[in-house]
């Protein structure tokens, strides 16, 4: 085997083995061209094709209609993402075939035939109406990582009603925050879930969340840990005993085109996280094909994404993407390094899963680990691996390639975003060769463009700039919820005529994109990502924190780690003790994935003359750079970077 120490700078590319091509549903370069040429030029044609293999209660009129920044897509078509997720199976030799593997982390089984999975879904959309939920509610959805958390969302599509999940390691105020954007008229949570042995506990962290939210009219609890939760009368059902007492049989309420789906909080540069809205037809029709192509996803495989369903990963691809297209998906509650480093490669030797999607600060722990682990578990059942969230270093890339795909596995490394819902740059297995490091090309109808500060395109290969996106997509965001004004600022003020994703990213010679991370004030810790103003709106809400700003430093594991600037009021003083309660306390506030590595005291920060703290310094002083590079004239006291430097 190689050795993976030499290839620091990886210029080779991963041609698709011949057996995997010649089965492949797009086979060659030539093809993706074709098809990718006909997107652009006809985009009527190309998607209305893709959507017809999907069911409509009634055609639509227009495939697209572009009010820039504004699409509607599909307009006037009528559908139920429900009924394409599981009646359009339940009707075919698909009845009894897996839709969900699950695996609890203390070691359960459960598997759900479509047909299993279509009579929970209409019990508990019987039981949500129930309690009053309609088309057009929202029902914020709390929970582990267990298979009532997709019947909850699918039950949800089934009536009409918008979900909206929050990630299950959020803490009580997130959630609260959340709950009130949305104005939720449920929550759906359960007593409990498994991380690493312990439990995480969620009902108590909801109702704490709940003393704040009077939209909230009823909790729905799933059982799941056992452990005794206080239930509040009149507001607090158990999920078994609700579903107990309903018909099975729900129709699918009919959905126009453009009505929401979901709402998926993320975060961006300012403060508040964002509802970012997604609607039903547009995301079905693109998270159906871009599973179906980019994970050339067959009847047969055993498909596991190892994502969270609280993330827009979970979303399109543990549920919509692989139910839609009738795929076995496995979902997978806990750890990966629970009760030993081994676990993920366990399940796929268990399961025989077939297409392994995961994030590179997974693959990075995994290297950190050691090959071992690995190698104790048969993976010959692997066929594809893909990656998401974060940029991929070629060492891991090559680890992952070597180790865990044993050569033979081919790699997809998929760019997209909350926003963008589905993927939009990324190689497809069969018809493209992989380059570690780069993203690859835009998915059919995708229209990516690099440009620089003033707008105009930047052409010349290898040249880094802003990434943007010139033309609308099915899946795009339609707006923020309860902020329109915010979609508008956000991601149509940069240029004029283009969505702006707020990565940068460079083109090769060959058109494959490497996507170079964030250029706004997002962190991305170990693929999740977090705004700083949160961070620094959370460190300040401490009574001791007069100011904070709030950096990324490169990371070897996680991508990026959380370094804090922080100055006191004047009655405090630094301590250790003090910074383990900021730390705590930003933990409390957001979520443990949110705790800061490093807290710096400081007499004061870096500012320009107008009073902006000047991140660049803060950042090359948090990444150990002596000498400080760039423009600093407008710098206010300069004193103040070298006690920084200092570390006083
Ligand atoms: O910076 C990019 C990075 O993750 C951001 C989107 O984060 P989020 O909305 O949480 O969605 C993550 C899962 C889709 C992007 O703006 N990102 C995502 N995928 C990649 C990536 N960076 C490099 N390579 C990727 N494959």
């Amino acid at each position: 085997m190689e050795r993976i120490e030499a290839v620091l700078k990886e210029n080779r590319r991963f041609e698709p083995p011949e057996e995997f091509r010649k089965r492949a549903r797009i086979q060659s370069e030539a093809e993706y061209e074709a098809l990718y040429r006909e997107s652009l030029e006809d985009p009527e044609a190309f998607w209305g094709r893709v959507a017809e293999e999907l069911h409509w209660f009634e055609p639509w009129t227009q495939v697209l209609e572009w009010n820039p920044p504004h699409a509607r897509w599909f307009v006037n078509g009528k559908t139920n993402l429900s009924y394409n997720a599981l009646d359009r199976h339940v009707a075919t030799w698909r009845k009894n075939k897996a839709a969900i593997i699950w695996e609890g982390e203390p070691g359960e089984e459960r598997v759900l035939t479509y047909h299993d999975l279509w009579r929970e879904v209409q019990r508990f959309a019987n039981a949500l109406k129930q309690l009053g939920v309609g088309k057009g509610d929202r029902v914020t959805i709390y929970m582990p990582m267990i298979p009532e958390t997709a019947i909850a969302m699918l039950a949800c599509a089934r009536i009409g009603a918008v979900h909206s999940v929050v990630f299950g390691g959020f803490s009580a105020n997130a959630l609260a925050e959340r709950i009130k954007d949305a104005e939720a008229k449920l929550l759906i949570t359960a007593d409990g879930g498994y991380r690493r042995g312990r439990v995480v506990p969620l009902k108590a962290q909801a109702d704490e969340a709940l003393a704040e939210t009077p939209s909230v009219e009823h909790v729905v609890v799933v059982r799941r840990t056992g452990e005794a939760v206080p239930m509040q009368p009149g507001r607090d059902h158990w999920y078994h005993e609700l579903v107990e007492s309903v018909p099975d049989h729900c129709p699918p309420e009919v959905m126009d085109a453009e009505d929401p789906l979901f709402i998926l909080y993320t975060s961006g540069s300012t403060g508040k996280p964002k509802g970012v809205l997604h609607t039903t037809g547009g995301y079905m029709v693109y998270t159906y094909l871009t599973t179906k192509l980019v994970f050339d996803l067959k009847d047969e495989d055993t498909y596991w994404c190892t994502a969270d369903v609280g993330w827009i990963t979970g979303h399109s691809y543990i549920v919509y993407g692989p139910l839609v297209n009738g795929a076995t998906t496995l979902m997978y509650e806990g750890a990966p390094n629970h009760p030993e480093p081994d676990r993920f490669w366990r399940i796929v030797d268990k399961y025989g899963v077939t297409i392994f999607y995961t994030a590179p600060t997974a693959i990075r722990a995994f290297m950190k680990w050691g090959e071992a682990w690995p190698r104790k578990h048969r993976l010959d059942s692997l066929r594809l691996l893909g990656t998401v969230g974060e940029p991929i270093n070629p060492e891991a890339w090559l680890w992952y390639h070597q180790v865990i795909g044993q050569g033979r596995c081919p790699i997809v490394d998929t760019w997209w975003q909350t926003e963008t819902g589905g993927i939009m740059i990324t190689t497809l297995p069969g018809a493209h060769a992989a380059k570690p490091g780069f993203a690859g090309k835009p998915f059919f109808g995708v229209a990516p463009e690099i440009r620089d500060a003033e707008g105009n395109r930047v052409e010349t290969p290898e040249e880094g700039g802003y990434l943007v996106l010139t033309r609308p997509w099915p899946s795009m965001l339609r707006t923020v919820w309860g902020d329109p004004e915010r979609y508008r600022r956000q991601y149509w003020s940069q240029y004029p005529d283009a969505y702006f994703t707020g990565d940068g990213a460079r083109r090769d010679a060959d058109g494959y994109y490497l996507i170079l991370g964030r250029v706004d004030d997002v962190l991305n810790v170990a693929g999740h990502r977090l705004g700083t103003m949160e961070l620094e709106s959370a460190l300040v809400s401490h009574p001791d924190v007069a100011e904070a700003a709030v950096v990324g430093r490169p990371h070897p594991e996680k991508g990026e780690a959380i370094v804090a600037f922080v100055t006191l009021k004047s009655h405090a003083r630094p301590s250790e003790a003090l910074r383990e309660a900021l730390k705590a306390h930003v933990a409390n506030t957001i979520g443990p994935i949110a705790r800061p590595d490093e807290i710096r005291f400081a007499e004061a920060l870096p500012k320009t003359r107008s009073g902006k703290i000047m991140r660049r310094l803060l950042r090359q002083i948090a990444a150990g750079e002596t000498e400080i590079k760039g423009d600093t004239s407008t710098l206010e006291d300069r004193e103040v970077v070298e006690q920084l430097k200092r570390g006083e």
